[in-house]
């Protein structure tokens, strides 16, 4: 993130591609989003059609957004542990192997456990959802993501009445990693969220993109995914789900302090040091649009922080 911004994207970054969405999906969105969005979804040519589908509920979608090619949301990525390069993520975690995993759920809860990753994927609980993705580098995107809600996982554990925070922990393992080798983030990558926050129903638990497991340069096999906040709280390949009372240690704010808060709420009205926030541009596009207060899901979420100052707490 301290490396490119959008202004860097090479045209091969943003060449736009035609998405193809089932019928379902099509009238979902079509009676959802009105006429605006359905444009955006215009029907595509025969070699579309051999992309994944994105499938989903639209979830606080503007009318003019339409879900961004597979290529992009798979093939320009943040995930340090494979590099800093935005195309280092699809190229060097490819031999990565996500199977098994666990997940350890522990702290200030009345049944810690060691969950194994079939136990996030119970179909019941498994839902399409496409959202807002603003990163703080000022890019965005609209992604169809596949999860569960994370309250669902903190409800089953019982947090105590002392659990305030939910703290996350990335893999560490240097082999597996390589960019773990490199000091240019301390690892493992961490990061938290307030327990309100965390059980907030739009809150999720990502396992794939496109309705297909997760790749693992979006962060397999398991992903949190926060909308109404910059990308970087999005921690990829989660090991660790902790409960605590005290607000958790985040990456980015530790390495650099100045410029990453912990709350990382998108927020037009309160500029990075080095760039303004006010606007972004979404990949694919080449005119940049405005960025929306909470990322578009002001509604939602503007009541967890009536009277905090956001720009003391940003
Ligand atoms: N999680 C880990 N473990 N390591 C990272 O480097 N990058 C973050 C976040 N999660 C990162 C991470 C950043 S800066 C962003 S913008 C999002 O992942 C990018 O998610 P995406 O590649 O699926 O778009």
């Amino acid at each position: 993130m301290l490396i490119r911004r959008a202004d860097d994207l090479r045209s091969s970054d943003t060449t736009p591609e035609s998405l193809y969405l089932n019928r379902r999906d099509f009238l979902a969105a079509a009676g959802l989003l009105g006429a605006g969005l359905v444009a955006g979804f215009a029907p595509r040519d025969a070699g579309a059609m051999q992309e994944p589908q994105a499938v989903g509920k639209p979830f606080g979608l503007q009318p003019d957004d339409k879900p961004t090619p597979w290529k992009d949301v798979t093939g320009y990525n943040n995930f340090y542990e494979f590099g800093t390069g935005k195309e280092d993520p699809a190229e060097y975690a490819k031999g990565f192997v996500p199977r098994p995993w666990t997940v350890q759920v522990d702290g200030l809860v009345a049944k810690s456990g060691q969950y194994q990753l079939e136990d996030f994927l119970k179909p019941s609980a498994v839902e399409d959802r496409i959202y807002r993705h603003r990163c703080v580098e000022a890019w965005s995107m609209v992604i169809p993501w596949r999860g569960i809600p994370l309250a669902d996982v903190l409800k089953r554990a019982q947090p105590s009445s002392q659990a305030k925070f939910v703290e996350f922990t990335t893999l560490y393992d240097p082999k597996r990693m390589p960019g773990q080798r490199s000091g240019v983030l301390p690892w493992p990558y961490v990061e938290g969220l307030r327990l309100d926050e965390a059980m907030h129903p739009l809150t999720l638990l990502a396992t794939g993109v496109y309705g297909r497991d997760l790749p693992n340069q979006n962060g397999a096999p398991l992903r949190l995914v926060v909308p109404w906040k910059y990308g970087f709280k999005g921690i990829k390949s989660i090991v660790r789900i902790r409960l605590v009372d005290k607000q958790p240690r985040n990456t980015w704010n530790e390495a650099n302090p100045q410029e990453y808060g912990f709350y990382s709420n998108v927020n037009p009205e309160v500029d990075h040091p080095r760039w303004s926030q006010a606007k972004e541009r979404r990949i694919g596009e080449f005119l940049r649009r405005p960025t929306l207060m909470f990322n578009g899901y002001k509604d939602q979420v503007a009541s967890l922080y009536a009277g905090m100052d956001l720009r003391k707490n940003f």
